[in-house]
């Protein structure tokens, strides 16, 4: 049971002042930036201002190319409004100019990352940025996973409340952690099985069946004995993996599209059993594409897989990870779907039961706050 404060249950009297937004900008088009304007538009209707953080990339000090100069521009053009870009991290000047800005003003900074503290989780930079607003709000889900300043150290210096998109993720996510309508089926993709190894352990009793695609399956196959020719597959795997491989809940496919002798993507015959297994499903959970998507001519399982998802409205259906997300949105089936998460990595460590740090320092934040 949580104890976080949710913005969507706070008085608005207590959000009159400048709102110190944690969002995350980090993919490659805008669909994050998308999925947080209810946010930002809750917000324009209460507070003086609003000033948003985020991160981008993985940059090692200063790098151009991780700036979030564009970001801004494109969060102005989505809100038809002048949004205000600071590249440098001049903190009581910010704080001067969100204090005496119009109402509804909205200022960017730079990419947090290129400070040092963000990654330490850094109590003083923490408390260095909480000057620039009067509460913070955490709208970043997908970065909720990572023990940042700006995600966890800075809720001890403002009043602190989850976003309604981070509200959302937790409403969402929580109904598969919990009674979840049956059958469950976990539909696991993508290229790493150490990325997803904590998600299944989770569901391996939980769930009713796994349907298996992409590079992870090749690694499952092989540990079966399958001849996978030169297909892509990890060569050392924990003990936890090779005991997975035994597990029958665990569909693999049967056939497959390949190129040059790998396999690139499930075949015909898989897709269809896929599809059937889907059409049965009542709740769905999907993380990680089926083949190469990227690669022309072997997206046909990842497709087939998202229109099943989206032909099956008797289900709860959850998807999450970058290359999902972007391939449902490709299709345009997204609204379909009960629930598209925002997280990556944030996700999956909800999903494996572990707690993020990012939630745990809201929750905290409450407890103290009553004590
Ligand atoms: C993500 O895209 O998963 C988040 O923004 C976190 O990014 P990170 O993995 O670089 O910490």
């Amino acid at each position: 049971m949580t104890k976080m404060k949710f913005l969507s249950k706070t008085s608005v009297k207590k959000l009159s002042g400048v709102a110190l937004l944690r969002l995350d900008f980090n993919t490659q088009d805008d669909w994050r930036l998308k999925a947080a304007l209810p946010t930002i538009q809750f917000l324009l209707k209460y507070a003086k201002a609003i000033v948003i953080l985020s991160h981008k990339g993985r940059p090692m000090g200063f790098q151009r190319e991780f700036s979030l100069k564009s970001d801004a521009q494109h969060l102005g053009e989505f809100l038809k409004r002048p949004v205000n870009f600071f590249d440098e991290f001049n903190l009581i000047h910010i704080r001067k100019e969100a204090e005496s800005a119009p109402p509804g003003s909205i200022f960017v900074l730079e990419n947090l990352r290129f400070m040092p503290g963000e990654a330490k989780n850094d109590r003083e930079f923490a408390s260095n940025l909480a000057l620039l607003g009067d509460y913070f709000v955490n709208e970043a889900f997908a970065v909720s996973h990572r023990e940042n300043a700006s995600v966890c150290a800075i809720t001890e210096f403002l009043p602190s409340y989850a976003g309604l998109g981070l509200e959302s993720e937790i409403v969402n996510l929580s109904k598969v952690m919990g009674a979840a309508k049956r059958p469950l089926l976990m539909i696991i993709g993508g290229a790493k099985m150490e990325d997803k190894l904590g998600v299944i352990k989770f569901f391996k009793s939980k769930a009713d069946l796994f349907l298996v695609g992409g590079a992870l399956a090749n690694t499952l196959l092989k540990l079966r004995g399958v001849d996978i020719g030169s297909s892509l597959y990890e060569k050392s795997v924990s003990k936890d993996v090779a005991e997975l491989a035994k597990n029958m809940k665990i569909n693999l496919p049967t056939d497959y599209r390949i190129d040059n002798g790998a396999i690139l993507d499930i075949g015909p015959k898989t897709e269809k059993k896929y599809e059937e297994e889907i059409a049965k499903a009542r709740t769905i959970v999907w993380n990680g594409p089926m083949g190469m998507i990227e690669k022309e001519g072997f997206a046909h399982g990842t497709n087939a897989v998202a229109r099943a998802l989206a032909a099956n409205i008797r289900a709860f259906t959850l998807v999450g990870g970058g290359e999902t997300v972007m391939a449902v949105k490709k299709l345009k089936i997204d609204d379909r779907l009960s629930f598209i998460s925002t997280g990556g990595g944030a996700m999956l460590d909800y999903l494996a039961g572990l707690k993020l740090p990012g939630l745990v320092a809201l929750d905290r934040k409450r407890k103290a706050n009553r004590e």
